[in-house]
């Protein structure tokens, strides 16, 4: 595990991870396309970050599978990673004990949650069940929860989220993790998904406001693992 990539969504997630591996930005990197590039040697490791961009009309950070599956194309085919860490902020189920603020691994597979299409074997195709890499020693070391990842394209949770989320046994809601796990298993590459939690999608507090009110304190959280990953070598035990 020499080449680490990091691939981030939002600026706001990557910029404690930029400032902590001081990784430099390397500009104009994919021409026109959004996707911005850092890269740094660090701790004896080559260490990359992707983040997705900001449209420049809105000055919002593109979120979403669509700009995840370009962001890990453009990472892994131009410094090919030996290990892909998605890290970022989800939702999570207080049914499930989750508490904001929780981080959480990847365990078992990642899915998608809002993809529907009722004929056997392409239903399964839709959600994905994609590699993650087996990380419950790593968990337990630095005290994350395990779950199973799950995306789509929407902050709120429809009834046929739901329903999705009982058959795949999803519980890590986000917008990206399946779609950058669908370019990974492509390249046969192995991903680990570090995800912490501002928001419980079952309390009935509207999803916005808990996101807004809990990102700091959760992205904290997230580069604080993420660190712990590098700085204590804990992905050499992948
Ligand atoms: N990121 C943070 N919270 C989320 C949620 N509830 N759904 C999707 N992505 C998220």
């Amino acid at each position: 595990m020499k080449k680490i990539c990091f691939v981030v969504a939002m600026e706001g997630e990557a910029k404690p991870l930029i400032r902590h591996f001081g990784l430099r930005h390397i500009g104009g990197r994919f021409g026109q396309l959004p996707s911005q590039a850092y890269e740094a040697f660090y701790a004896g490791k080559e260490i990359t970050l992707i983040t997705n961009g900001v449209d420049s009309e809105t000055g919002l950070d593109y979120i979403g599978c669509e700009a995840a599956v370009l962001s890990a194309h453009l990472a892994i085919s131009s410094f090919p990673p030996d290990l892909i860490i998605n890290a970022g902020t989800a939702g999570g189920f207080a049914s499930k004990g989750a508490q904001i603020g929780d981080v959480y691994l990847s365990d078992r597979y990642v899915v998608f949650h809002d993809r529907r299409v009722a004929i056997p074997g392409w239903d399964k195709m839709g959600q994905g069940y994609l590699p993650c890499a087996d990380c419950r020693n790593i968990a337990s070391r630095i005290r994350a929860k395990l779950g199973v990842c799950t995306s789509g394209s929407s902050l709120d949770i429809t009834e046929e989220d739901l329903e999705q989320m009982k058959q795949t046994g999803g519980e890590v809601k986000d917008m990206e993790a399946a779609a950058i796990a669908w370019v990974a298993s492509l390249y046969h590459i192995p991903l680990l998904c570090v995800k912490a939690i501002t928001d419980l999608v079952d309390t009935g507090h509207p999803t916005p406001e808990q996101f807004n009110d809990n990102f700091l304190l959760a992205t904290q959280r997230l580069d604080d693992a993420c660190f712990r990953l590098i700085d204590e070598k804990l992905i050499d035990e992948l």
